[in-house]
């Protein structure tokens, strides 16, 4: 059987840095993939590369068998890969619903099909109280909520989730812990980057490590935390994987 995505000898160069350095990875159908790494690691260039926003320098990605790298980043999500920023950046003087039919109109055609597919996604991921609220006045884990919407609406099968659980409290770490195991059940692969080690561990089947652009693990989560040279990468780190 073929892994849904098949990454070989990815690599992406700014000038003189190698931010991400030949990696080479694999995601089957219905997995759950942590990919951790210190801060500047390289986690969001892959992804960046993964959802067609960056161009590789070099290697190959290939989804369902397809190769796709160096394809728009809409061309990407048609395919039924989505991502999710780091930094929430929705619009902030129209409605969480509004927000939401941008990402529905990547498979929807009029404005009437895009709200009915926005306010099920909303629905999907616990916001509908706040549909017709502007996303100016939604609280961070509302937002973060707002943005997985968004990514849902491209009825992604692949989901690129990158530090959907990065300030929230340990309450709402927990809230958003159940919404993405709830989307897994629902048949959405994910590849989760992360921090926070209590969501990223939970969550993942296995897990890959990178520091500085290099993979440097790769196992279970309970493999990679008990793995010197993962403890080693993140000495000195804020967020700690102990
Ligand atoms: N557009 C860019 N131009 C130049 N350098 C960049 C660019 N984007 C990222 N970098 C550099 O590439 C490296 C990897 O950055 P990246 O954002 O992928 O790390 P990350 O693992 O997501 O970090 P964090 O955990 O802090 O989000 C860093 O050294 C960063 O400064
Ligand atoms: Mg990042």
């Amino acid at each position: 059987m073929t892994a849904m995505l098949e990454v070989r000898g990815l690599t992406r160069r700014f000038g003189g840095l190698v931010a991400v350095n030949d990696l080479t990875f694999e995601v089957n159908e219905g997995e759950m993939i942590g990919l951790i790494g210190p801060n500047g690691s390289g986690k969001t260039t892959t992804f960046s590369m993964l959802s067609g926003a960056l161009r590789p320098s070099s290697g190959t990605i290939a989804f369902n068998g397809e190769r796709i790298e160096g394809l728009k980043a809409n061309k990407v999500c048609r395919k039924g890969l989505a991502r999710t920023f780091q930094v929430v950046q929705p619009f902030p003087d129209i409605t969480a619903t509004e927000n939401v039919m941008i990402g529905a109109f990547v498979n929807t055609g009029g404005g009437r099909q895009a709200e009915a597919k926005a306010r099920e996604e909303l629905e999907r991921v616990g916001l509908t109280p706040k549909a017709d609220t502007l996303a100016k006045e939604l609280t961070l884990l509302q937002l973060k909520r707002l943005e997985i919407a968004k990514a849902l609406a491209t009825e992604p099968k692949l989901l690129l989730l990158d530090e959907v659980a990065a300030g929230l409290t340990s309450t709402e770490v927990d809230v958003m812990l159940k919404l993405v195991r709830q989307l897994n059940t629902e048949g959405i692969t994910c590849i989760i980057v992360e921090h926070v080690m209590r969501f990223v561990m939970n969550l993942s089947h296995r897990c890959i490590v990178i520091d500085f652009g290099s993979q440097i693990a790769e196992g279970t989560p309970e493999e990679v935390l008990n793995n010197p040279a993962v403890h080693a990468a993140y000495l000195g780190e804020e967020a700690s994987i102990a």
